[in-house]
């Protein structure tokens, strides 16, 4: 039989939200017609879906990442203010379109205002300088009479917009990014970059762009970016996408396996480079771009379809950024509408893929600490893995008094599980909140949208102990109040 211990006094570190974090690109059909759908009847006064908006909240999204992406990499965003009418449109050159800048900056921030989260900016330093990011700060945080912080007045925003989150950057380190830097050189620009920014504003986060590519050079540029601006660094960012690209179940499973081995690396290197420069604390992690993806690669669009197995992988991820909850502090699934996205919309309404439900599920009952947490029974094979735990487990704790455990069967067959709290004890009934499907392909489209889904069941666990059978191919999350 498996096992999972549980003992409250035994964690990790304080959880932060923001690894609940999403992220929104001008991209295919995100902010036209996703966010932003001017003329439909879905919309509010300013041009907002208010389906989008109230299944983000549900998804309990506390920070947003924003404009690109690779986008950012040529993005002015100068021409994203000022009436509309006059706002000029531009070839975008990431994605091979044309930008219309009737949404930016102040939309941006009006619609997380609406939505209930933080906007968090990254700038462009591809092609564009640091007066154009300094510039920015002034135009979202400035408060003195001068030039930007008076045009976002004129723009009708009297009060600063007190963007917090700033990110240098996007995947510098790519050949596809427009202004691809070597280490030395993205090194030399975060420096100057984020000198700049913070003259501008010192109370801002900052964000370098760390790896995204896992070349052979990401522990040189991770350390040179520390080794210059780790002092004004908050957060170092990596992205990474996954996918069942063999068509292979148990590998694709086994995928927890990179995301650890990545996050112990880059942690690591973190927490080294940290202590050489003597931080108080250590500049900590930003998954700022994680997801599955790689049905769609070379499609504009980014119209990802998800099936239950990369809803299984979505909750593999989450739990990997809990149990490091330690160093990894922000976390944003990319994207959040219809490009590579849980939600997708049309003219007529909202769909949620199953790629939602774990995301919501998870957020939604973790708690304020991650607990560290002891699990063993059976193993399978994988990915060129071996003795690999069939549930993969996550926990929380939530004000001491709620477990929250994210278990993920990674098998087709059932598993059952022995819970054991080993300090005090389970009090009253709790729940389950179980997402499955009839099989790991199945999907959910508009003609028939509840294929992958989440359902309750009451949880009723007897002092210390309780015993569960997971369900094939499924993540559940068990709420258990203790005292
Ligand atoms: O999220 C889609 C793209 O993936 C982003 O624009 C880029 O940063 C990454 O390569």
């Amino acid at each position: 039989m498996n096992k999972i211990k549980i003992d409250p006094q035994r964690t990790v570190a304080a959880l932060d939200r923001n690894v609940f974090g999403g992220f929104a690109e001008h991209l295919g059909r995100c902010i036209y017609g996703g966010i932003y759908d001017e003329g439909s009847p879905l919309t509010d006064e300013q041009g907002f879906r208010t389906d989008v908006i109230a299944a983000l909240r549900e998804m309990g999204m506390p920070i947003m990442r924003y404009p690109g992406g690779n986008f950012v990499s040529g993005y002015r965003w100068t021409d994203g203010i000022g009436p509309r009418a006059e706002r000029p449109a531009r070839p975008e050159l990431a994605w091979h379109t044309v930008e219309p800048n009737t949404f930016g900056t102040d939309e941006f921030v009006a619609w997380c205002r609406k939505v209930g989260t933080e906007p968090y900016i990254a700038v462009n330093c591809g092609d564009g300088d640091m007066r154009e990011a300094r510039d920015w700060v002034e135009y979202c945080n400035g408060t003195q009479n001068t030039y930007w912080a008076n045009r976002r007045r004129a723009n009708g925003a009297e009060q600063p917009h007190q963007v917090r989150y700033w990110g240098i950057g996007n995947e510098v380190d790519g050949p596809w990014q427009m202004g691809m830097k070597t280490p030395q050189e993205y090194a030399r620009a975060c420096t100057e970059f984020s000198k700049l920014m913070k003259m501008v504003d010192p109370t801002i986060k900052l964000v370098a762009s760390w790896t995204s590519g896992w070349f052979d050079d990401w522990v040189e540029r991770g350390q040179l970016i520390m080794e210059q601006a780790g002092t004004m660094l908050d957060y170092m960012s990596i992205h990474w996408y996954v996918g069942n690209r063999d068509d292979d179940f148990a590998a694709y499973m086994a995928l927890s396996e990179l995301c650890e081995e990545r996050l112990t690396a880059s942690a690591g290197l973190l927490r080294a480079m940290s202590a050489c420069l003597k931080l108080k604390n250590p500049v900590y992690l930003s998954v700022d771009e994680w997801n599955v993806w790689y049905r769609t690669r070379g499609d504009d669009q980014l119209a990802e379809v998800y099936n239950l197995e990369d809803a299984l992988v979505v909750a593999l991820q989450m739990n990997a950024f809990i149990r490091h909850a330690d160093m990894v502090k922000m976390a944003n699934i990319a994207q959040i509408v219809n490009v590579i996205a849980p939600l997708v919309t049309r003219p007529d309404g909202l769909l949620r893929q199953s790629i939602y439900y774990p995301f919501a599920a998870i957020s939604q009952a973790a708690g304020d600490t991650a607990l560290d947490l002891y699990w063993e029974g059976d193993t399978f094979e994988g990915g060129g893995h071996s003795g690999l735990r069939v549930l993969d487990v996550a926990g929380t704790l939530a004000n001491g008094r709620e477990v929250a455990l994210f278990v993920v069967n990674r098998s087709q067959a059932p598993a059952e599980a022995e819970i054991v709290l080993q300090e005090g004890a389970f009090a009253g009934q709790g729940s389950a909140t179980i997402i499955n499907g009839p099989d790991v392909k199945a999907t959910n489209s508009f003609d028939d949208p509840e294929q992958v889904t989440a359902r309750e069941a009451p949880l009723s666990p007897q002092g210390v102990s309780l015993v569960q059978v997971f369900e094939p191919h499924s993540l559940t999350v068990l709420r258990l109040p203790i005292c």
